[in-house]
């Protein structure tokens, strides 16, 4: 047996073997899904001698895509950078650059972060006339996501009521504003590409030439967009390869459709479905509580969760009177469990449902004088000198990037006021012209 093939066990080698056609692996948390994808790339390189530029890793987020770059590199070496592994965004925005005549969009296009996409909202509004707290940004922000995950464009969007057709209407002018900034967001880096493998019928074979092999890691979070890309690009032979579990879809909130497990077994009824059950991350009192409470969820394939690491540690469900005293005990635990030498404090993790919870947690650990690293809290490109600075480099490349322009026009001070600028943008709407245009033709007329 090579050596690729020895640390799996043998549900694992049958899926990293299966090699032709469309294969679908169901599986619970730490069962090896992503260890059984990556072990498959490799095999098909060494193996089956394949080309590794032919061959598309997908999957979610950067810190996903990294660490199956880090795996491929112990399994392949330096030959893992002709692989093509990353998320959906990082992928499509790499074809959308090197197709942009046939995708209909500017080669220079900058990415709208969520920051800039309110700003263009807001934007929107005020040139329709419309009051914000009414049809307030980040509500309209989320019609108009999900709308491109479904990958309805503004003339298919339902118009039935009232506040229908003014959502539409916004999204009409946020997508003209986008278009007038060369700018695409998140959703249309994905809606874009996939416009334009449906229209170029000679594009799509190149990439389909191009990537016979495709694989998606964490395949229940995926939303109708991605699934219509991977479809579009795997083509006829369909050698697409997923790995999902619909018990963990967490991204439901931007169009994550577990429902497209079902969608694929329905569009691929040849599918090889493999099933992985045995769990290597956790002990079985666990497991069982993680069954007892999936085994609740709808529309699933029954799976068994099992691992050969019998008993451990009861679950421990503890209610507090409140927040301050909830981060209190998680703190006394942690001392408690640290004192025993049951764990070292780097050990322990704590894990809370949204970033609002996090304060009362690190105030408990501030008081208890206990070390403590918050992960994933601002995001270093979130900040505001690293986006002003960003802002800068975005104009150098594409100066029609007006809400960069409206970002630093005034950073560092140069004495141009709110009011000016306000002037400025509502001067370049009535003309119907970018602002840096409008810069252009006011320095112009100073100098004539
Ligand atoms: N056959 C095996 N033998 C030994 N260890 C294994 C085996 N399969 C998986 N593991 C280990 O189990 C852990 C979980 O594996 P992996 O991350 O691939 O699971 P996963 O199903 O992708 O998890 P998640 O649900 O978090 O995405 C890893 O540490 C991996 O090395
Ligand atoms: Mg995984």
């Amino acid at each position: 047996m090579t050596d690729i093939l020895a640390g799996l066990n043998p549900a694992q080698q049958e899926a990293v073997q299966a090699i032709e056609g469309p294969v679908l692996v169901l599986a619970g948390p730490g069962s090896g899904k992503t260890r059984v994808l990556t072990h498959r790339v490799a095999y098909l390189v060494r193996e089956y001698r394949l080309p590794p530029w032919q061959i598309m890793a997908v999957t979610f987020t950067n810190k996903a895509a990294r660490e199956m770059k880090e795996r491929l590199y112990r399994l392949l070496g330096e030959e893992y950078r002709k692989l093509t592994i990353g998320t959906f965004h990082a992928i499509c925005a790499r074809i959308l650059r090197r197709e942009a005549e046939a995708a209909g969009v500017s080669p220079q296009y900058v990415i709208y972060d969520r920051g800039d996409q309110q700003s263009l909202v807001r934007q929107a509004l005020r040139d329709l006339n419309l009051d914000d707290k009414v049809y307030r940004p980040r509500t309209m922000l989320g019609y108009i996501s999900r709308a491109k995950n479904e990958l309805l464009p503004p003339a298919a969007m339902p118009t039935e009521t009232y506040r229908q057709e003014v959502v539409r209407r916004i999204y009409e002018r946020y997508q003209h504003l986008l278009a007038e900034n060369n700018a695409l967001d998140f959703d249309d880096l994905l809606l874009k590409a996939v416009q334009m493998f449906r229209r170029h019928d000679e594009v799509r074979a190149k990439y389909q030439r191009r990537y016979p092999f495709i694989l998606v890691d964490e395949w229940q979070d995926t939303n109708m967009a991605q699934y219509e890309l991977v479809k579009l690009l795997a083509g006829e032979r369909g050698n697409l390869f997923v790995v999902g579990d619909e018990d963990q879809s967490i991204y439901g909130f931007r169009g994550a459709d577990y429902r497209n497990v079902a969608r694929f077994r329905r569009d691929y009824p040849q599918a090889r479905v493999i099933l992985l059950e045995r769990n290597y991350r956790s002990t079985q009192v666990i497991l069982d509580v993680a069954n007892a409470i999936i085994a609740r969820n709808a529309h699933r394939h029954p799976k068994r969760l099992f691992t050969a690491q019998e008993g451990g540690p009861p679950v421990v469900i503890r209610e507090a009177y409140d927040e301050r005293e909830e981060g209190d005990l998680v703190v006394a635990e942690i001392r408690r469990l640290a004192a025993r030498g049951e764990a070292r404090l780097g050990d322990c993790a704590v894990v809370y449902r949204t970033n609002a919870q996090s304060r009362p947690i690190e105030d408990a650990f501030v008081r208890g004088g206990m070390p403590y690293k918050l992960v994933g809290a601002t995001r270093f490109y979130e900040r505001k000198e690293i986006k002003d600075v960003l802002a800068y480099l975005r104009l150098l490349h594409n100066p029609y990037d007006g809400i960069g322009l409206t970002r630093i026009i005034n950073v560092p001070p140069r004495a141009i006021g709110k009011k000016t600028v306000g002037d400025l943008i509502r001067w370049a709407t009535g003309l119907g012209v970018p602002v840096y245009a409008a810069l252009q033709m006011l320095a112009a007329a100073e100098q004539g």
